[in-house]
């Protein structure tokens, strides 16, 4: 009996969900083009800001506390105490991490997205007497955009900031924008799509000096670049396991001592009463682990896959004409490279990259079911149909210079192919030449 195929029907595991039906039924006609397939682990996964794989440490360390320590960290038994105990370690591990002052200034979440509404949620809820003014950009995921815009129905005033052509806002932009009743500032520490670092720091400093909260969403930062909170002066900072090599549905939100948020979620007592339900006793081990793993040595890691990132970018740029890079060289995320390519879709590059065994983004996962151009993008000025060209490479520890060099052989001829059947052509489109790095040929 083939058990992993019958496992997989019996717990009915979906093919490959996240393809849309275009590309699933493309893929089941058999239409492969000439690039090489891959088996599942010969594939080069090239989009860690989607997700990343749980390092085998990480596993490890989270595996005992399946079936072994298994108690309610609330019970006052010993299995319940082995939990607590375990809890209380991931929380210490976490604080160290991001340089937070002390370890109760941790509270675990179910990921990111949690961490970020209950930090805004949270933030203007209970400041609601003093203002109802917030502080935020353009460029935001959905985690926050959404947020902002649920609040603007509750009646708060929501600012979005616009950035510049490489995805940035200022510290003076932001100041300009306080005003009386402002209450919270929320900014990201790097973009998702295109990889942009914001000036964190000297946002906190504004914000600190103002008395005005300042929540930071750190879900693409933490385990790719140094952070620490303290230096940063940010008073919330979230952060979701499964981007640093830590296990899916389960984040953290750092809050400064002193600093008050209404819950987001009622009920039990755990989380010193801030945030109800058993705790996710193996997920949090796990976040513990991996944010130590996955900040120890960050500078050199951070720098060899830089080094690897610049190898791809700069291959993209030599190799295939037309092509832009998205967001700043320098002042980006390490493992980030975004490119937009004129005259062709970036989903069909995506299901041809795929079919080679290649695995790209033409956004942010959670967008990349719509046809509607990334809001990033449109928000640093480009053209709808430049946008639509874009991908997105997002680089690991595992990443190797044969992989890249791989993904060099493989992308031109994708894009050749592509381009000779596109409808947009150098006729039909009206995006200026400036627009790109290399000369139309
Ligand atoms: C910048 C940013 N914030 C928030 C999130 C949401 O995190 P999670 O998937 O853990 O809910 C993501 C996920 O892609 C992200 O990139």
């Amino acid at each position: 009996m083939n058990s992993r195929k019958g496992t997989a029907r019996a717990l009915d595991i979906p093919a490959r969900s996240c393809y849309n039906a275009n590309v699933k039924s493309h893929l089941m006609a058999g239409n492969y083009p000439a690039e090489r397939k891959r088996n599942h682990m010969d594939r080069i996964y090239l989009d860690n800001a989607a997700t990343t794989a749980v390092a085998p440490a990480v596993l490890e360390s989270m595996l005992p506390y399946f079936t072994e320590i298994y108690g309610n960290p609330s019970s006052v038994h010993a299995e319940g105490r082995g939990a607590r105990k375990a809890i209380e370690n991931a929380r210490r591990q976490t604080a160290a991490a991001i340089g937070a002052a002390s370890p109760q200034e941790i509270y675990f979440t179910g990921g990111g997205s949690e961490s970020d509404n209950w930090a805004i949620k949270g933030a203007a809820f209970a400041n609601r007497k003093k203002g109802n003014h917030i502080i935020t950009t353009a460029v935001e995921h959905h985690a926050v955009l959404h947020t902002c815009a649920w609040l603007e129905k509750q009646g708060f005033r929501v600012t979005y900031l616009p950035v510049d052509g490489e995805g940035r806002v200022t510290a003076q932009q932001v100041a300009d924008a306080i005003c009386d009743d402002t209450i919270l500032i929320t900014v990201m520490t790097a973009n998702n799509e295109i990889g942009t670092l914001m000036p964190i720091a000297e946002i906190g400093e504004i914000a600190r000096s103002r008395k005005i909260l300042f929540h930071t969403d750190a879900v693409q930062a933490v385990g790719a670049i140094p952070l620490n909170v303290q230096e940063l002066k940010v008073d919330m900072l979230s952060m979701s396991a499964h981007k640093f090599h830590g296990p899916k549905g389960v984040g953290a939100l750092y809050v400064r001592k002193g600093i008050r948020l209404d819950p987001l979620i009622h009920g039990g007592a755990q989380e010193r009463g801030q945030r109800a339900g058993t705790e996710n006793l193996p997920g949090i081990v796990g976040l513990g682990a991996a944010i130590t793993l996955a900040t120890e040595n960050l500078t050199g890691k951070a720098a060899r896959i830089a080094a690897l990132r610049d190898r791809l970018m700069d291959g993209i740029l030599s190799r295939i004409p037309d092509v832009r890079v998205n967001g700043p060289r320098e002042g980006r995320l390490p493992n980030n490279c975004n490119v937009s390519v004129r005259y062709i879709e970036g989903e069909s590059m995506l299901l041809r990259l795929d079919l080679a065994g290649i695995s790209a983004s033409s956004g942010s996962a959670c967008t990349s079911g719509s046809l509607d151009p990334s809001h990033v993008l449109l928000a640093i000025g480009l053209p709808h149909e430049v946008a639509h060209g874009s991908l997105r490479f997002t680089l690991s520890e595992a990443t190797t210079e044969a992989e890249i060099d791989t993904v060099l052989d493989t992308l031109p001829g994708i894009v050749a192919d592509l381009r000779a059947m596109s409808v947009l052509n150098a006729n039909t489109t009206t995006v200026s030449d400036e627009t790109f790095v290399c000369p139309r040929k």
